[in-house]
């Protein structure tokens, strides 16, 4: 069974796709990481040289790759499920799980790691909670067609745990 973990870029997606891979003996898979990989540059780095449409084509691709594996939990990009049929295909092809979480909780966590992501890496900090908001009312109407809603978890090490337990 295929796991796909979706949600706003700073959700914990990785974080909880790693353990939550380890626990129920799937491989895990990072899918920015896996483009990254295979390029050979950073996200960051296709955006300024390729152009966002370019990465959302290497995104879609990626994505059909991976939905032929097998046992697997996918961590995806905060964007992945907004493009093209990315959605129903996650939705066709497994579990999709929607990591919910606040904007105001978002933007805490986002401060100091704003600079690897191409869409905030230009908003001043005191800016950065109202972007948020907004890309999240573009985007919510499909990260709400998940299978499963997990809301306003606090995915720190020792909760996860718990969660997982
Ligand atoms: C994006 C999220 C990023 C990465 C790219 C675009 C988005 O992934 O795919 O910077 O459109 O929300 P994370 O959600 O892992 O940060």
């Amino acid at each position: 069974m295929k796991i796909f973990l979706i949600g706003f870029m700073g959700c914990g997606k990785s974080t909880i796709g790693k353990s939550l891979a380890k626990k129920n003996n799937k491989k895990f898979i990072d899918l920015d990481i896996l483009i990254e990989k295979k390029i050979g540059k950073s996200i960051n780095k296709i955006f300024n040289e390729d152009g966002e449409e370019y990465f959302r084509y290497l995104e879609k691709e990626n994505l059909l790759d991976v939905c032929k594996l097998g046992n697997i939990v996918v961590a995806t990009g905060g964007g992945t499920p907004c493009f093209f049929d990315n959605m129903n295909l996650m939705l066709k092809n497994g579990i999709v799980i929607y990591l919910k979480m606040k904007p105001k909780d978002l933007s805490r966590r986002l401060k100091e790691k704003k600079k690897e992501r191409p869409l905030l890496n230009k908003i001043k900090k005191q800016d950065l909670e109202k972007n948020i908001r907004e890309i999240l009312n573009q985007r919510r109407g499909v990260y709400e067609k998940a299978n499963l809603i997990l809301s306003d978890l606090n995915f720190e090490e020792k909760n996860l745990v718990e969660l997982l337990r």
